[in-house]
Formats: C-alpha cells, sequence, structure tokens
C-alpha cells in the first residue's frame, strides 16, 4: 500500500511536530484538534517555533520556496470525520487518557477508509486496548514518537497482541522515510526507552532525595561515567516533573516493579507547582 495522505489528529506539542515532520518529508497531511485555539498555535510552531520551518531557513536548509510548499501541504480541520475520511494513515496524539483516546479511536475506526492504518502515539497507554476498541485491530499499532519529534530520531513501533506483521512492516518503512530510526517493540509498559530511562531517573532522584550526592555530581557522573548527553536530573526537568510522575505511577501500577513508585520529593514538587524547565524551577533553578 502507498500511503500520500496522513491525518494527525490531537495538534498540541506531539501533533503539531508530527505533522511538520511528515509534512516536510512530502506527505499531504491534515490536522486535527477539537480546539481551534491549538490548531493556531501548532501552525505557528510549525512556522516559526524553536523546531520550526523558520529556522531551517535562516540556518540554509531550507529556501522561502521550500518553507511554502511544506506549508502548503499542510491543512487543518476540527471535524474528525471529513478530516479522515480520505487518509491512508492517522496518528492520533491526544492528551494521555485511555477512555478518551478509545473514544476517538471508535471514531476513526467508523470514518477513515477500511485500508487505513490507525496508529498512536501514546507514551504509556496499551496499543493493544486502543486496537480492541476498533474492527481492525491488524491494522492498529504504536508509533512513538520523541519530544519534539521534528529533531529526535528515534521511533518506537509498538506491536499490539493483534498487530500484522504486514502493518509492523509498512510503519517500519514510512519510519525510514521520515528520515527516522525505527525500533520494535511489544506492547508492553514503557515500551524500551521509558521502561529503562525512566527507572534510571527515579533512582536519580532517590539518591537526591536521600542526601547521597548534590544533584550536580549525580548529572555529572551520568554524563561523564556513562556518556548520557544530559544528566537524569536535568532530563527529569525537561520532560516535566508532572508529565514524569504520571509516567512513574502508570509504569508502577502495570509492572508492580518497586523501581518505578514515585519518590516523596517528586511527588512534593509537582505539588509546589515546580515542574522543572517549563516554568523555570524543577532540581534546579532556571
Ligand atoms: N509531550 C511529550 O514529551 C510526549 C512524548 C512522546 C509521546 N507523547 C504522547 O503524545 C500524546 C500527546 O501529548 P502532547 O504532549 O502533545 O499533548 P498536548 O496536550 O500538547 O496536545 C494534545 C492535543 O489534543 C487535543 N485533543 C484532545 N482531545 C481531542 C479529541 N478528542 N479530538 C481532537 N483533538 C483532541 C487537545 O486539544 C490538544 O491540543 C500523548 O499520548 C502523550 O503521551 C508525549
Amino acid at each position: 500500500m502507498e500511503i500520500s495522505r496522513v491525518a494527525v489528529v490531537g495538534f498540541g506539542t506531539m501533533g503539531s511536530g508530527i505533522a511538520q515532520t511528515f509534512a516536510q518529508s512530502g506527505f499531504a497531511v491534515v490536522a486535527v484538534d477539537a480546539d481551534e485555539n491549538a490548531l493556531r498555535k501548532g501552525m505557528d510552531a510549525i512556522t516559526s517555533g524553536p523546531f520550526g520551518l523558520r529556522k531551517l531557513m535562516e540556518k540554509g536548509k531550507l529556501t522561502q520556496e521550500q518553507m511554502q510548499e511544506i506549508l502548503s501541504r499542510i491543512t487543518t480541520a476540527t471535524k474528525l470525520d471529513e478530516a479522515v475520511r480520505s487518509a491512508d494513515f492517522v496518528v492520533e496524539a491526544i492528551f494521555e487518557d485511555l477512555e478518551t483516546k478509545k473514544r476517538v479511536f471508535r471514531e476513526l475506526d467508523a470514518f477513515a477508509p477500511k485500508h487505513a492504518i490507525l496508529a498512536s502515539n501514546t507514551s504509556t497507554l496499551s496499543i493493544t486496548a486502543l486496537a480492541a476498541a476498533t474492527s481492525r485491530p491488524d491494522k492498529v499499532v504504536g508509533m512513538h514518537f520523541f519530544n519534539p519529534p521534528q529533531v529526535m530520531k528515534l521511533v518506537e513501533v509498538v506491536r499490539g497482541l493483534q498487530t500484522s506483521e504486514e502493518t509492523v512492516k509498512l510503519v517500519r518503512e514510512l519510519v525510514a522515510k521520515l528520515g527516522k530510526t525505527p525500533v520494535i517493540c511489544a506492547d508492553v509498559p514503557g515500551f524500551i526507552a521509558n521502561r529503562v530511562g525512566i527507572i534510571a531517573i527515579l533512582e536519580a532522584i532517590r539518591l537526591y532525595e536521600q542526601g547521597n550526592a548534590s544533584a550536580e555530581d549525580i548529572d555529572t557522573a551520568m554524563k561523564l561515567g556513562y556518556n548520557w548527553p544530559m544528566g537524569p536530573l536535568e532530563l527529569a526537568d525537561l520532560i516535566g516533573l508532572d508529565v514524569l510522575l504520571n509516567i512513574a505511577e502508570t509504569l508502577h501500577r502495570e509492572t508492580g516493579n518497586a523501581g518505578y513508585h514515585p519518590p516523596t520529593l517528586l511527588r512534593r514538587l509537582v505539588a509546589a507547582g515546580y515542574l522543572g524547565r517549563k516554568v523555570g524551577r524543577g532540581f534546579y533553578a532556571y
């Protein structure tokens, strides 16, 4: 199957970056969001955000003409049914709530063409559970981009219990067409990167919380000792401590592994509103 028309549902942080990535690789994209304001903000981010097209133009990576061409491939819509009617491929990137996502997958199943593949960018929810809300579980798959999607090279392709080999192959090829590297993982909590990375970040928080080492020394140890480009506490601040807490709670609940149990300090920082870089204060002050 040849994929040419892509619909991105949910045009927030991830959705707008994913839409830009597809449009830059030559795909026609319809971006859908229930909130008109999000559509405006998403298009602004694509045009003039920190990872947007204008920045690429300033760096000499795009001409004005190419930028206009990429922008002309993206249209926006608030109504899901019309937007996905001619899509070959749908990526869902609405907020992380199972019931809301299941509702959207039921609608996608009703309105998207029978051949269309339905992918989710979920970080923590089960692809198999989303697939069960549709009549085409073999065509439902995880396509987990990393933030910011325009820049990060990794995409985890998640195989639900009923996802077909053909679907996995197609998504793997699609990821390569986007200039990114796919890794394939079963539908397990946290997939690969978060499963391994989050437990390390939480352990770093515990070391710090118990007064065993300073934040700077923990981060330096991992940067110089393990060649991490960023220390675990810096990374926690970048992810957002509220987002991190949410992921930790889900992984703890789903795996029963005590390593994912959120440290008290993480809960207290979130309660205080110290959510990391986005508010100027987390483990560090910015
Ligand atoms: N932010 C990250 O770092 C990151 C990284 C990887 C994966 N993810 C995953 O990506 C998804 C989106 O995260 P985000 O950070 O972009 O969220 P976000 O809150 O920035 O954007 C979500 C968007 O979805 C829209 N929306 C909600 N319900 C909708 C519906 N029924 N129909 C259409 N639009 C709807 C909202 O209006 C909002 O604009 C989540 O599943 C998250 O787990 C996030």
